[in-house]
């Protein structure tokens, strides 16, 4: 190999304080591994040695916990973009510890070229194996590394060894040309390839190369409880009536769905229901459910950014990869959530919100309008351009104490103009063609949790006049109530008549 072989702590080395760095992957897939670990180390010594040494974050999506978790902990974190989902770096986001821009994931990559967030000083990125070419073929998630290759002054390469070789001709490397030189991307059916399966690195700049041996490959998800069950089962049913009513064609369209045990039932009501018919995914995820909707046959090809497989999964994945190279292509983030590329194939669109007002607007990010939870990711790329577009979540959280139905959400990432249908265990909510006292009506009698449908009946009674009636002392009466004394359902609203 023409490339120095150095050590993680050597890697280190070539990061300062004040430095942009990025890191390969999406999720904790195609993430690095040991260099972030040593960088954590490096920037305790410095803080001991009563120096300033934090980096500006960039990243695909989430990471694993050797980049955002070991470098939280290390207070080694200034700026942080686009999605994160560690508990750690959580704690300091909301602590004001680091300053954190969420952000669209298909939109980091422009953003960069456009040298908005400055020059990016350093990527370090996982990888299979690479040629003295430079030509790098890539591991389980792609992220945005071919934009952090080509921006980058210097690349740091993770060669990981536990990468099954089998992995090359899954990737489809595409970076668009910027405007006003753009053109289509060229993906006219989830399956088209518009680019290369291997990533080019300039070779003058890969100033490193650790090696390392660490298998892909994560958890499974908890199995469906009976609410998440509901839920899927509710999605189904919604699909199969757009069906019939002609709104979907019998060739079905493409699907995207978020991740988590949600997502996860949802296509596993998909799987076994009969009458729905064969589908494409393009999405940004996929896990083990898809594995397999595409053993079954009910998905025909999954696009996605990354294959977030549990450990036997990813097993079984590759021991039978001759079965599976031509139903699976991953592509980078800026592709996979292409707001363009979503629109012309009309993908149907399944995410989760945390909460959603009785109005259709959607809270995916913020725990009572102020706490971080992840971040908005990939939900608003498809959301904003889908054919439809689909929200669920349980109709309480917390045993009951929060209603996940509000007069207001307290934080607003998608309004009601994007939202088309809402989905709880409890029911259907089609939000098409309504005006906004109709869309409420539907929400809180199809939606909402029964414990909470009187007071929802009540504000919507209290709020007189306008077009979308509200009395906005009030709006945020569940919310008050709730940091206040725990319990939304204790809410009076007869104290803001
Ligand atoms: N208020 C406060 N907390 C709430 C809440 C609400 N209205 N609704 C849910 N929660 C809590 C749950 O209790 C749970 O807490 P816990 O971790 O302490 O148990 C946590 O939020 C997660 O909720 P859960 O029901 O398990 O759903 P999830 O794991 O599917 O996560 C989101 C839901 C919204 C946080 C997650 O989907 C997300 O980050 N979405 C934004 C990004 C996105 O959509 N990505 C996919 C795009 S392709």
């Amino acid at each position: 190999m023409r490339y120095p072989i150095i050590t993680a702590e050597e890697a280190a080395d070539f990061i300062f304080n004040g430095a942009n760095v990025a890191f390969s992957g999406f999720t904790a897939c195609g993430t690095p591994k040991a260099i972030p670990v040593a960088l954590a180390q490096k920037a305790k010594k410095e803080h001991e040695a009563g120096r300033e040494f934090k980096i500006n974050l960039f990243s695909g999506a989430s990471t694993n916990d050797c980049v955002d978790g070991e470098l939280s902990r290390a207070n080694a974190v200034n700026k942080r973009t686009p999605y994160q989902g560690c508990p750690d770096t959580r704690k300091a986001i909301n602590a004001g510890a680091i300053e954190y821009f969420d952000l669209h994931l298909s939109e980091l990559a422009q953003k960069m070229r456009y040298n908005t967030f400055g020059q990016l000083d350093v990527a370090i990125l996982e990888v299979q194996s690479i040629d003295d070419e430079g030509n790098a073929v890539l591991g389980t998630g792609i992220g945005n590394s071919p934009t952090f290759a080509m921006l980058a002054k210097k690349v740091l390469l993770e060669v990981n060894e536990g990468i099954n070789p089998k992995i090359k001709g899954l990737h489809d490397i595409y970076v668009p040309l910027d405007p006003p030189y753009r053109k289509e991307i060229p993906i006219f059916k989830p399956n088209d390839r518009a680019g290369s399966p291997v990533l080019h690195i300039d070779p003058a700049k890969i100033v490193g190369v650790v090696k390392t041996n660490v298998p892909e490959g994560g958890h499974p998800f908890a199995p469906s409880d009976e609410t998440t069950m509901m839920i899927g089962e509710n999605v189904c049913n919604f699909l199969l009536g757009e069906l019939k009513a002609g709104r979907i064609p019998s060739t079905f369209l493409p699907l995207q769905s978020g991740v988590g045990n949600i997502a996860n039932a949802v296509l596993a009501r998909l799987d076994a229901n009969p009458n729905i018919p064969s589908f494409d995914m393009y999405t940004e995820v996929i896990q083990d459910s898809v594995l397999k909707l595409i053993e079954s046959g009910k998905c025909r090809f999954a696009s996605t950014c990354s294959i977030t497989f549990s450990t036997e999964a990813i097993s079984e994945f590759f021991d039978n990869i001759d079965r599976f190279h031509d139903k699976v292509l991953m592509r980078p983030a800026e592709i996979s959530n292409n707001p363009e590329v979503i629109r012309r194939l009309g993908v149907i669109t399944m995410n989760t919100a945390l909460e959603a007002d009785i109005f259709g607007n959607i809270n995916s990010t913020h725990v009572t309008g102020t706490k971080m939870m992840n971040g908005i990711g990939g939900s608003a790329d498809f959301t904003r351009n889908a054919y439809t577009s689909i929200f669920s979540c349980p109709s309480v959280a917390k045993g009951g104490l929060i209603s996940a139905i509000v007069p207001m959400v307290s934080h607003l990432d998608h309004s009601e103009h994007s939202v088309d249908v809402l989905i709880t265990e409890q029911g259907i909510a089609d939000l098409r063609g309504k005006s906004p006292i109709q869309k409420a009506e539907t929400i809180i009698e199809n939606c909402a949790n029964p414990k909470y449908r009187p007071l929802l009946r009540e504000y919507l009674k209290m709020s007189k006049g306008g077009h979308t009636p509200h009395t906005l002392r009030a709006a945020f009466a569940f919310h008050e109530t709730f940091v206040a004394e725990g319990d939304m359902s204790k809410t009076d609203f007869s104290k803001y008549c």
